[in-house]
């Protein structure tokens, strides 16, 4: 696995997967392109010479909304399927202890380092991406490294970051997740918040800044655990933050109390396909010390309208850990787990071999409690039983369709967290920040009291299958199915 964005990029060449593009416009150029590609599942981008900018100081985007740029920063091979995957991070997930950073004295990062006047953010050519976009977000495909006042520990979370002006910006970070939460507390206690802000590195870290971890367990501890070998950081003297020491851009800083200093932020194309959360005021950080790379790259994931995916394709960030929360509640017969829909967030399905009276409900509604933390995630959650493939979205379809009776077996059950971005906030709602929805429990499962006289499916078994696979292969040899 690569160590740093510059690596990754070498690996994606490796596999016809990046293209360079030269001269295009930071302002709304870079961002068309990007989502003309993405829709086309098309290769990662490298613009350079872009227009304004020097030679090498570059953008990459569109890396992780294909499969080969998720496998590549996940360390999985091309072969997997999707399921697979997602059962293997979960396994991961299962087995983890955690490997912490090392502390290194010297690293790419410490090329450059502007402090005091010489900080300007603007010297990156950070896209204008969408075309109602109230400014430049140079942090779309960031992590954003904050500890915790009180426990110690490091998280990292991916909170879209808006440009202010050459040493301040604004950030938005949902309510519950764990830099808002732990942001508060240095507030409460009267004191800015320290923040690192990461801008390009390692795509790793990208990826597991993104997944909703535990509280508590630091991302980058994760990432050790899954690289097998601690992340070399480098220490950043004003804040005390370890930030990676390979990475392209990093900024520095403090976010005081939004008393002090709040900004406006947004309107910015959403991941839910929309503009929904407008403009409002949110936290800022005034950057402090700003280190680059020479010749660095900035990364960018922007959202794209549905059903481009602006996580990944591969559900990693919400299957696996849902799948892994599950059997740590201890919940037996779980067959697999997987979740659809914008951002592969809002439907998940629980394919389960039925085990007792209620079970199916009692998995549903752990898994809606589990999936909490962001507009809309988790808000349909259906059960299936084990002989329906919970990747396919056709075959849980046929199961809601004939296995699930409406006035028995939905049920909705309001006020869990979403947040300012859920499109279906009504305007009443959101001015109060009432910032909660229902969700909905459908269970597709055959009756557990009669599911020994539900009428057999109509499906050769897999031996009669077999037998005549083999009988007639040359028959089926083109249509050869996995
Ligand atoms: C490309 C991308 C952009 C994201 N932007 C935001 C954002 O602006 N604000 C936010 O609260 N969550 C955003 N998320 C989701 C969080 O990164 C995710 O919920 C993560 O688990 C947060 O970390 P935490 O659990 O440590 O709080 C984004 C995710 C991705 C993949």
């Amino acid at each position: 696995m690569a160590d740093d964005l510059r690596g990754f990029l070498n690996e994606l060449g490796k596999w016809n997967k990046l293209r360079v593009v030269n001269n295009a416009d930071w302002d709304l150029e870079i961002g068309t392109i990007n989502e003309l590609m993405a829709e086309r599942q098309g290769p990662g981008l490298i613009f350079d010479n872009i227009k304004g900018y020097p030679k090498g100081y570059r953008v990459a985007t569109n890396l992780m909304h294909h499969r080969e740029g998720q496998k590549l920063a996940f360390g999985f091979s091309k072969e997997m399927t999707d399921l697979e995957c997602v059962a293997n991070f979960k396994d991961k997930l299962n087995n983890f202890t955690p490997i912490p950073p090392v502390e290194v004295k010297n690293g790419p990062i410490k090329e450059n380092i502007l402090t005091g006047e010489d900080i300007d953010i603007f010297k990156f050519p950070t896209p204008k991406w969408h075309t109602h976009d109230g400014g430049r977000y140079i942090g779309t495909g960031v992590i954003t490294i904050t500890r915790d006042p009180e426990e110690g520990w490091l998280n990292f979370g991916t909170y879209r970051v808006m440009i202010q002006d050459k040493s301040t910006l604004a950030f938005y970070a949902s309510p519950g997740k764990h830099a808002t939460i732990m942001r508060e507390k240095y507030w409460a206690m009267g004191k800015p918040c320290p923040v690192a802000m990461c801008f390009g590195q390692d795509m790793l870290l990208f990826g597991i800044s993104t997944i909703g971890l535990p509280w508590g367990m630091s991302e980058y501890d994760f990432a050790g655990f899954i690289k097998g070998r601690g992340i070399n950081v480098v220490i950043d003297e004003e804040t005390g933050l370890p930030i990676p020491a390979n990475a392209e851009i990093v900024a520095c800083g403090f976010s005081p109390s939004p008393e002090e200093d709040s900004r406006p932020e947004g309107p910015f194309g959403e991941w839910q396909g929309y503009y929904a959360s407008g403009a409002r005021n949110e936290p800022v950080v005034h950057i402090k010390t700003l280190y680059h790379r020479n010749d660095p790259i900035l990364f960018g994931q922007p959202p794209i309208k549905p059903p481009v995916n602006t996580w990944f394709p591969i559900p990693l960030h919400t299957a696996s850990f849902l799948w892994n929360r599950l059997e740590k509640a201890g919940m037996m017969g779980i067959r697999g787990v997987y979740v659809h829909g914008p951002g592969n967030r809002i439907i998940a399905v629980i394919s389960l071999k039925q085990r007792y009276l209620g079970h199916a409900k009692q998995v549903a509604t752990l898994a809606g409690a589990f999936l909490q933390g962001g507009a809309c995630t988790g808000r349909y959650i259906i059960t299936v039983d084990e002989d329906i493939d919970p990747s396919n979205l056709d075959e849980v379809l046929w199961a809601v369709c004939t296995r699930c009776d409406p006035e028995n077996y939905i049920d909705i059950v309001p006020g869990f967290l979403t947040s300012p971005l859920d499109p279906m906030l009504d305007p009443e709602k959101r001015a109060r920040k009432n910032y909660t929805t229902a969700k909905v429990f459908i269970n597709a499962c055959r009756p557990y009291h009669w599911k020994d006289k539900f009428p057999l499916v109509n499906r050769a078994s897999d031996a009669l299958r077999q037998k005549v696979l083999e009988k007639f292969s040359e028959l089926f040899k083109e249509t050869e199915q996995k």
